[in-house]
């Protein structure tokens, strides 16, 4: 593995290998899932990928793995699992950049805000790698990875080739993109090219952003704002109510923020009046849509600190479940998101819905 541009991620264990056969996983999915995969690759060339998908001697299926961040391995995996071990990055002037999937998402942040690049700055601290940044269309504090996506390099599994995918065409809503869909299996992300701004470009409207960066720079004029100093006021943030995957196993947000009509929205404030819940934060998507934090409904249900076993509803955060003893497993994780779905349900009549991939 190249290190040069190697963050402090755990592939970092497997230092030369590039091929095993019953591999742990539990240094490689930041929940630490105790669970192995029959086959594990990681290939260093687009070409490499392409001989790899075609080798019918590794075990089927294969699973793309970025940083792990975002997935629970429920189970041993009987396949292959790939990773991508290039993590080079490119400037290809005017605000473009090209960056290789296996980059850590973070690096990336750090790059571009070091450039003075605007746009990856709200999303630094989040776990993950670049790759999976462009299927998952990571997303915080206002800022989406699908709105500073040019194109998508992937490899088509079953056309054997290499292929350029434009941004418009990979659907990218709230979390959400034609890769977790009807692409799923087929193309193999190995590079993304991003179109960002040399101008200022600050986003400081959602949460406490503005107020993080006042308070550290004294100034939130776009003016005397660089996209570090954005970086550094979220990074905080983050720190300040996420769990360091490092340190606690998780895979950050659980559950989307659900999306409800106008009536469910006036019942859940009816139930909030009725029991003393105060105010019930939501956001106007459109006409008779409203987003609802998850956070809100779970912790009402009572959830925080609660759990199963091993297994956690984060205390700061209740959208995050974590690996409290560091031994749970995936039936514990598994049990308890089963029990604050009901929960929710019963008390709001909202079914939440997951957000983290279950492999
Ligand atoms: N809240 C509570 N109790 C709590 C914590 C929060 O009621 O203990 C309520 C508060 O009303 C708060 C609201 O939940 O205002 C929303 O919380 P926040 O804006 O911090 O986060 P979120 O909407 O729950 C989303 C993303 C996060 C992202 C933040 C910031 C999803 C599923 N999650 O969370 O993404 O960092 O916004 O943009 O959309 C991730 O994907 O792993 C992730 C952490």
């Amino acid at each position: 593995m190249k290190s040069d541009l190697c963050g402090p991620d755990f592939f970092c264990i497997f230092v030369n290998m590039r091929k095993g056969f019953d591999i742990d996983l539990s240094g490689m999915n930041t929940f630490r899932m105790e669970v192995t995969c029959r086959c594990f690759v990681e290939y260093e060339s687009v070409d490499e990928l392409l001989e790899i998908l075609s080798d019918k001697s590794l075990p089927r299926p294969f699973f793309p793995l970025g940083g792990g961040s975002n997935l629970l391995f429920t189970k041993d995996f009987p396949g292959t699992v790939l990773h991508c071990g290039m993590k080079g990055i490119k400037d290809l002037g005017s605000g473009r950049v090209y960056a290789e999937a296996g980059m850590v998402w973070d690096d990336f942040c750090a790059w571009c805000a070091s450039r003075g690049l605007w746009g990856p700055e709200n999303l630094s601290f989040i776990p993950g790698e670049v790759g999976a940044s462009a299927v998952q269309n990571i997303g915080a504090y206002g800022r989406e990875a699908g709105e500073l996506i040019e194109s998508v390099s992937c490899v088509d599994a079953g056309a054997g080739a290499k292929v350029e995918i434009p941004a418009a065409e990979c659907e990218y809503a709230y979390r959400d993109s034609r890769f977790k869909h009807d692409w799923k299996g087929r193309f193999f992300v190995t590079g993304v090219t991003f179109r960002l701004s040399e101008e200022p470009k600050p986003e400081l409207d959602y949460g406490h952003v503005r107020e993080a960066v006042k308070e550290r720079y004294g100034t939130d004029d776009p003016a005397f704002l660089h996209p570090s100093m954005i970086r550094e006021a979220v990074t905080d943030i983050r720190k300040g109510k996420l769990p360091e995957v490092s340190e606690l196993g998780s895979a950050g947000s659980f559950f989307r923020n659900p999306y409800v009509d106008g009536a469910t929205m006036e019942t859940i404030r009816q139930i909030a009046i009725e029991e003393g819940l105060g105010n019930v934060p939501s956001f106007k998507v459109e006409e008779d849509c409203f987003k609802v934090p998850a956070a809100w409904l779970i912790d009402k249900c009572g959830w925080k600190g609660k759990g199963f076993g091993g297994a956690a509803v984060y205390e700061k955060q209740p959208l995050v479940l974590v690996n409290k003893s560091g031994k749970a497993s995936p039936g514990e994780i598994i049990a308890l998101e089963e029990a604050i779905r009901d929960s929710v349900h019963e008390k709001f009549g909202v079914t939440l819905e997951k957000e983290v991939e279950y492999v």
